[in-house]
């Protein structure tokens, strides 16, 4: 048997060292040490982290910090930065960092330096973002575009989408931005139902230019423009494709000059630093898309060279493994205290589950160990009504990050600091609970009998000891949004790192298309032998009774 991650000295001492911390509430953790705050307390790249509310002890920490050494973390991230091929089983390197390297320092790939077309394809966007905001670029019957509709799905789709909502202050306000994903056909009916054919511009964001979404996406918008006053030649003003896979999408129609780049070292869930963030760029403009990648490079330098101990992807990324593996936690909550920072946890979702979502390690052996958690989340405070009942009060263990910016884009009366309170107050009370004594207290206060109090005391008991990380920054600019969603995507690859798993691969994903095939041919009747299992064939014979293409 080789040995393991579980076979490193650093684990068996966190596997001791949690039957010690179990026991301990953050509450007696607070009241023994005023330091506290300041111990568990990093910042870097506009992004500052308060992860003293936190089941953990400095020896904690330093134990989680000789895990990471002793699984070649440091060695891991150099070989990231350096290009090596880190995506072992598509035998790729995962060079998102490449696409912010304001630097420009060389990154060579194959023996060629890849830079030079990562500057050539931002200034094709720039050139194309400025000929659409100057109306050069217009529409068949000469209109300027008022609207834009990005066609694509998972990583094509959730990072542009949530940068653009999160900076929606900096938009330029004479473009709407649109996305079409589904292909439930009621997403993209509903989309064209309020734009018009004339000045419209759709943007297809496709990596591979084989994704069916997207691609029966863009033939009902392709057919939608013909029979509304486009025609083939026009197409070429409205239909603009990013992608990898430049032969198919001329093949599919698209002019060869519309079409821009991307690389088969981007993951799709790391694209949106891409030409696939187009739509952000034609939103906020070249230099607000330049502040993002500025804001992430920031971050990509901390990554590479603060010490383990201040990283702060580092730091999160740890404390997830802790959680996960050592105190047995199987999910972990995103929440934005930021009303446009509310698509973060989708976009967090596919980041990390998509990523760590695997259990073979680099040599296609069976972990022994449990890897990425369940993302989950939505917009802070409307959770405070909904789900954080479970996360109070529930049996299960979920760390949550509660993400907020000390200023608001719009200071209406007192609701930041209202929004404020409420997310401090959240994270305190996981942090404390209330003790059945001080719920029986209140109680009485309140003039209740004894025995009535003693009733319900049980029920407003809140056991206290969640823990949650505490992110803020100044404001949701560019530039911290850039830093924010970088901090992210190094944490999964921290913990693909020490997991020794492929963070970059998405196998799974795919039998679901095969199988999908299959049952796409059964169900418009073409013919096919293939006999299904019982449940499916029953579903598939349904719906040729009742349903409609
Ligand atoms: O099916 C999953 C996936 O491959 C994601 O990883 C990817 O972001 C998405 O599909 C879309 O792929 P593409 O950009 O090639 O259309």
């Amino acid at each position: 048997m080789k040995p393991t991650l579980t076979d490193l000295p650093s684990w068996s001492a966190l596997e001791a060292h949690a039957k010690h911390i179990i026991p301990l509430h953050m509450r007696d953790m607070f009241a023994n040490d005023p330091e506290r705050f300041k111990r568990f307390f990093t910042e870097a790249a506009g992004i500052k982290l308060d992860y003293s509310k936190n089941r953990i002890s400095a020896e904690t920490k330093s134990l989680l910090v000789n895990l990471a050494r002793e699984a070649n973390l440091p060695e891991k991230i150099e070989a990231m930065f350096q290009g090596k091929a880190i995506n072992t089983t598509e035998k790729r390197p995962a060079l998102h960092i490449a696409l912010r390297n304001l630097a420009n320092d060389p990154i060579e790939v194959d023996g060629k330096d890849i830079m030079p077309d990562v500057r050539d394809a931002l200034q094709q966007m720039d050139q194309f973002v400025w000929r659409i905001h100057s109306a050069q670029w217009r529409g068949f019957s000469n209109k300027p575009f008022t609207d834009i509709i990005s066609i694509g799905i998972g990583g094509s789709f959730l990072g542009p989408k949530l940068v653009s909502a999160s900076l929606k202050p900096y938009w330029n306000n004479t473009l709407n931005c649109h996305y079409v994903a589904n292909i439930d056909g009621s997403h993209i009916t509903e989309v064209l139902k309020h734009v018009n054919p004339e000045t419209t511009l759709f943007i297809i964001q496709s990596k591979s230019f084989g994704t069916q979404e997207t691609l029966e996406n863009t033939k009902v918008a392709r057919s939608w423009f013909l029979r509304n006053g486009g025609n083939l030649e026009t197409i070429a003003k409205h239909f603009v494709a990013v992608t990898a896979n430049t032969q198919s999408a001329i093949e599919f129609g698209i002019q060869e000059e519309n079409i821009f780049p991307m690389w088969d070292w981007v993951g799709g869930r790391y694209s949106l630093w891409s030409a696939i963030g187009l739509p952000i760029a034609l939103t906020i403009g070249m230099d607000g898309f330049k502040a993002l990648l500025s804001g992430a490079h920031a971050m990509d330098n901390h990554f590479r060279t603060a010490p383990l101990e201040e990283n702060l992807p580092v730091i999160q990324g740890l404390l997830g493994i802790w959680y996960g593996n050592f105190l047995g936690a199987d999910s972990h909550a995103i929440l934005p205290y930021d009303h446009y920072l509310r698509g973060l946890p989708a976009h967090i979702q596919q980041l990390d589950m998509e990523s760590n979502g695997k259990s073979v390690d680099l040599d296609g052996d069976e972990t022994d160990y449990t890897t990425g958690p369940i993302i989950w989340g939505g917009a802070g405070a409307n959770g405070q009504h909904a789900y954080h009942q479970l996360l109070h009060q529930g049996t299960r263990l979920s760390p949550a990050d509660f993400i907020i910016p000390l200023q608001s884009h719009n200071p209406v009366a007192t609701h930041h600091a209202i929004l404020f309170a409420n997310c401090l107050s959240q994270t305190q009370a996981l942090m404390q609970g209330k003790t059945e004594q001080e719920a029986k207290q209140e109680l009485l206060d309140k003039g209740l009998s004894h025995e009535d109090a003693n009733t319900l005391a049980p029920h407003k008991v809140i056991a206290g000891n969640k823990p949650s990380n505490t992110i803020l920054f100044d404001k949701a600019t560019p530039r911290t949004v850039g830093a924010l969603i970088a901090m992210y995507e190094h944490k999964v690859y921290v913990q693909g790192a020490i997991w020794n798993i492929n963070s970059f691969d998405q196998w799974g994903v795919e039998l679901g298309k095969q199988l999908g095939n299959e049952i796409l041919h059964k169900l418009l009747d073409e013919p096919s032998n293939k006999q299904l299992d019982a449940s499916t064939e029953g579903l598939i014979d349904l719906y040729s009774t009742y349903g409609t293409s």
